[in-house]
């Protein structure tokens, strides 16, 4: 274990973690030149796209220190640490790309509980943003080993680097020269990185070892009961995926003993016992290999094919005699709820069997079964927010050739239908009861980091959006706004808002506190004279005119014509708010007519109308059916 290093990186979106990741599977020979590729370990098709990381990557890389590695990097870096290793200097690097955007925190903090070190990067042009002070804070408490690097210098201009640098020794309370420099786009300064990273973190331990050494968290006794029981060989399970051929392939950072292709594994909390299919590494790409040992990070393929039988944050063991779990990961908290449909109904077996196969990849992702009276069957999608559902939605289309129908995004309401009875959570605003004796909207709390020039502007948002108990504070040259805000105005368009408002130099990031009092009411959507429960939605009471109006007039644009005469209303508290009318198509039935007597003509209008009335009559008897474009138009920030 003396050898191995693993470690995150961890930092704002687009600070540069994956160019960074490019540098170092350059430098340690990890991926070949030629199959070399911008943001390598993105390897989703959308991550390349959109330019975001979305899942973590791990990968395995083997440096050796040469001699001109082992100068002291910085002030702090004393030659003796290096040397004592000197004599066997190959060291197997294990790293682990991270996602940068709030909505995929959850990934983020399962890669930090597989290693021992974080590299905090932070955009040197830009400084320490929302989601740098979020990151660190994660990594602190998981008590991690943490270097803070300044990235971008190729682009950054020297005052910009040294405020980067000063700000980020502040942060990370270390002096400023322990902050390294480094351009993940030139490659300067990465060797001297890895140099850092193999002489600041700490090789990995046994879990034993661990908590002995983190006997304040853990007491003394339940520390040594978990030594006793690990004699055999556990590892965490941080991710997974599903193989056609090889079953559920597990992430794994092995704590104690090791895993070996052919053998016996036992999974703690579902106790379903199978035989290793294979064990191996990330190049990134799978490579099997004989066993993986204590302290490493790789896979194990379990040949499972129930998605149900694995879950992420499990321990596997060697054996189930010998199989204490590990402390897994806090199950992660949907706070957006969106009921998913598959476009054409007869889907939806596939439909449910991609939902289960995503769900191994994206263990943020939870699902309940869900009917629609219009949709037919789906599931009801909770999610950590807006970004995290619109990924989930394409990575089915794309992954799975899923097409998908979907309801408007909620957050989850407690409601008392009257004094003294029990709250009761409401998670779809159909459910929602309009004459409730109380409301409460989940809130979180919402720090906003921007330069001091964009404060106007970004305080005029509170105009649109519900924000409270604001607070201002000074973080080197720019201002945290820490403000509270209902997470339902959150997962509106907050993001795009402020990105506009501020030219895109203000960050955001966010965490749910609790439930505070809602004044909103309940939007329903009638196309002729029925209900269309996948539009109904809850708002507060001062947009409720507006965005009746605004949706019932979409809807007329929207909505094919039919042969007959359509309304469209928007109800709330029991009235119409809104009422648009869709014409009916016109058929000129009396056009081959030439000139002659009008009442011939009036006689076909008459039929004509009977005509109409009888479809209407149909149609309101039958289901009305809204085009899935039409749906997916109005959910269109
Ligand atoms: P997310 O994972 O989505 O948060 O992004 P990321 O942190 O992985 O950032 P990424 O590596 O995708 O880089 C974001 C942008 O910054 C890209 O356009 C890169 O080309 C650019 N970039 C990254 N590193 C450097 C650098 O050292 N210098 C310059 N000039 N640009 C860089």
């Amino acid at each position: 274990m003396n050898n191995i290093r693993n470690f995150v990186i961890i930092a704002h979106i687009d600070h540069g973690k994956s160019t960074l990741a490019d540098r170092l599977l350059e430098i340690t020979g990890t991926v070949e030149k030629r199959l070399m590729k911008p943001q390598y370990l993105d390897q989703l098709e959308l991550e390349r796209e959109r330019g975001i990381t979305i899942k973590m990557a791990p990968v395995r890389m083997t440096y050796r220190l040469t001699t001109n590695d082992q100068r002291p990097t910085t002030e702090s870096h004393k030659l003796s640490v290096i040397s004592r290793e000197s004599s066997n200097s190959e060291y197997i690097l294990n790293l682990i790309d991270t996602p940068g955007h709030s909505d995929f925190a959850y990934e983020v903090s399962r890669a930090l509980a597989a290693v021992e070190g974080a590299v905090l990067l932070v955009d040197a042009t830009q400084g320490i943003q929302a989601q740098t002070l979020a990151n660190f804070e994660n990594a602190r408490k998981t008590n991690l080993t943490i270097i803070g690097v300044g990235n971008k210098i190729d682009a950054a201009s020297p005052d910009q680097i040294a405020a980067a640098m000063k700000d980020l020794g502040e942060l990370l309370r270390v002096p400023q020269a322990e902050i390294l420099k480094v351009s993940g786009k030139t490659g300067e300064g990465v060797e001297q990185l890895l140099a850092a990273i193999i002489e600041k973190v700490p090789s990995p331990r046994t879990y034993a070892e661990q908590i002995q050494t983190n006997a304040d968290k853990i007491s003394a006794k339940s520390a040594l009961s978990q030594r006793d029981s690990a004699q055999g060989s556990r590892a965490l399970i941080f991710d997974s995926f599903y193989d056609e051929h090889k079953g559920i392939i597990a992430f794994v950072r092995v704590f104690d003993g090791e895993f070996l292709t052919h053998r016996d594994i036992f999974l703690a909390a579902t106790k379903v016992s199978a035989k290793a299919k294979e064990v191996g590494y990330f190049t990134p790409q799978l490579k099997a290999s004989s066993r993986l040992l204590g302290g490493e990070i790789g896979y194990v393929a379990t040949g499972i094919k129930n998605s149900d039988q694995l879950k992420i944050g499990d321990t596997i063991c060697g054996n189930e005699s010998a199989c204490a779990p590990l402390p897994g990961y806090a199950e992660p908290k949907p706070v957006v709820f969106v009921s998913l449909y598959p476009e054409e109904s007869d889907k939806y077996d596939e439909f449910k069997q991609a939902l289960n196969k995503l769900r191994l990849s994206d263990a943020a992702l939870t699902l309940e079964a869900d009917q629609s009276e219009v949709l037919g069957r789906g599931f009801k999608g909770g999610f950590l927010g807006r970004l995290h559902f619109e990924i989930a939605v394409e990575r089915l289309a794309r992954e799975f050739h899923i097409a998908t129908i979907h309801s408007f995004p909620s957050v989850a309401y407690q409601i008392k239908r009257k004094q003294g009875e029990d709250w009761t959570v409401v998670t779809n605003p159909k459910d929602f009861a309009d004459d409730a004796a109380e409301v409460l909207e989940p809130i979180t709390r919402v720090e906003i980091l921007t330069p001091s020039r964009y404060l106007g502007a970004i305080l005029q948002l509170k105009s649109i959006f519900r924000f409270f108990d604001l607070r201002t504070s000074n973080i080197g040259d720019k201002i945290l706004i820490i403000a509270k805000l209902p997470l339902a105005d959150l997962i509106g368009d907050l993001d795009d808002k402020l990105k506009s408002v501020s030219e895109g130099f203000a960050s955001l990031s966010y965490e749910l506190i609790g439930y505070e009092k809602a004044d909103v009411i309940k939007l329903e959507i009638l196309v002729a004279g029925q209900m269309l429960p996948g539009l109904t939605r809850v708002l507060p009471k001062k947009d409720i005119e507006r965005e009746g109006r605004r949706t019932a007039e979409k809807l007329k644009e929207l909505l094919p014509r039919q042969q007959f005469v359509q309304s469209v209303q928007a109800m709330a508290g029991g009235r119409i708010i809104a009422r648009e009318t869709i014409p009916a198509f016109r058929k000129d039935v009396t056009g081959y007519l030439y000139g002659g007597d009008r009442t011939r003509k009036m006689k076909l209008w008459k039929k004509q109308q009977r005509g109409k009335k009888k479809l209407k009559e149909l149609a309101s008897q039958s289901r009305i059916k809204v085009p899935a474009d039409v749906f997916k138009e109005l959910l269109k920030k």
